[in-house]
């Protein structure tokens, strides 16, 4: 699990706490993303019912969006214990016969690492070379029941053959403000701190559809709250707290803007390519890809093409800069 974000240790660590006790634990806590949800109870009952284990379950979608508590549900629906490890933990095959023999893989595993796993998600066999040399032996391990969740960002990242082994995959979509307004609510409850139907919508409809962040605004606003010796949160101190942040009314930040500032500013809107982007705004081109892109692109204010991104029409009017003319002569570029 990535942390990107350049925000003090101390800050991590009671962030990291409040985010795991807003975690809904079980799957009817779980608010939104209905058409996941209803597949996940079918399978799992399914499963309950033939006293079997889940099948090998891949997650994917932007950060933030209930992965790892889908993981974590999943373990608690089916009574089991979850081994929670990441791709760069298990560089070596050696490291990955460990977890199999007590698992829950991340990305970017290695070539050696996926080779072991295919047969151990498949037949639940590993192989194991014993002694060097001449003496070396290879013996075959039967492994516990077990069921990989796999949690990425980026499914272009699993080879293929890894992906075509996990019998269910789930693709997460951005929350729609109604489902952020819900998880407001039941956070701010959680949390002990009252807050009324407009400041939750507030917060909600510059969430970015993304649970993480209208937890983490709403942890932000309720600190402006407090120090303004408010009982409560309402829309207008939520509205004060939020443009404080720098977060706009379509939820876009500081690098969401600059983003889409620098593509149209330095370079007339596009195509520009991924990494010139990531080289002109000094963010990380993996980054851009799985944290800001995705949402840009799912508000309409970026487009991807064979050239590069560009920025659309709403993105001009939304940073307030007059859409120039493409003149004749762009038709002769490339
Ligand atoms: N459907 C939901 N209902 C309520 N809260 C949620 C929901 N989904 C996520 N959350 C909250 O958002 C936080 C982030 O979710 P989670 O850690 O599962 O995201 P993720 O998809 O694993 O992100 P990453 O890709 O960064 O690992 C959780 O701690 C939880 O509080
Ligand atoms: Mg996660």
């Amino acid at each position: 699990m990535r942390q990107n974000e350049e925000v003090v240790p101390e800050q991590v660590a009671l962030d990291a706490s409040a985010e795991l006790s807003l975690r809904p634990k079980r799957l009817g806590e779980f608010i939104g993303q209905p058409k996941l949800k209803q597949n996940l109870d079918v399978f799992l009952r399914a499963a309950q019912g033939r006293c079997e284990v889940l099948d090998h379950l891949l997650l994917y979608g932007p950060p933030g969006l209930g992965k790892t508590t889908i993981a974590h549900i999943v373990a608690i629906e089916m009574g089991a214990t979850i081994h929670v490890t990441s791709g760069p933990a298990i560089e070596r095959p050696g490291d990955l016969v460990g977890i199999l023999t007590n698992l829950e893989p991340g990305h970017r595993l290695s070539r050696p690492v996926e080779e072991i796993l295919y047969p151990a998600m498949e037949d639940r066999k590993v192989d194991i070379l014993i002694g060097k040399g001449p003496a070396a032996r290879s013996i075959r391990l039967d492994l516990p029941e077990f069921t990989v969740v796999g949690a990425t960002t980026r499914q272009g990242l699993l080879t293929g053959p890894l992906r075509d082994r996990f019998g269910i995959v789930s693709h997460f979509q951005y929350y729609d403000v109604d489902d952020l307004f819900e998880i407001i609510c039941r956070s701010a409850g959680i949390l002990g701190y009252a807050i009324d139907k407009d400041g939750a919508l507030e917060i909600a409809r510059r969430a970015r559809g993304t649970p993480r962040i209208a937890n983490r605004l709403l942890r932000r606003v309720r600190d402006f709250a407090q120090v303004d010796g408010l009982e409560s949160i309402t829309s207008a101190s939520a509205d004060k707290a939020l443009d404080s942040l720098e977060v706009d009314h379509l939820g876009l930040d500081r690098v969401d803007r600059m983003l889409l500032k620098t593509l149209i500013e330095k370079y007339d809107g596009g195509p520009t390519g991924l990494e010139t982007l990531a080289a002109s705004t000094g963010e990380d081109s993996g980054t851009i890809e799985d944290v800001y892109e995705p949402y840009l692109l799912q508000q309409g204010l970026i487009q991807r093409t064979p050239r590069g991104r560009c920025a659309t029409a709403n993105a001009y009017r939304h940073l307030n800069i007059p859409e120039p003319k493409k003149n004749l002569g762009g038709l002769f570029e490339g």
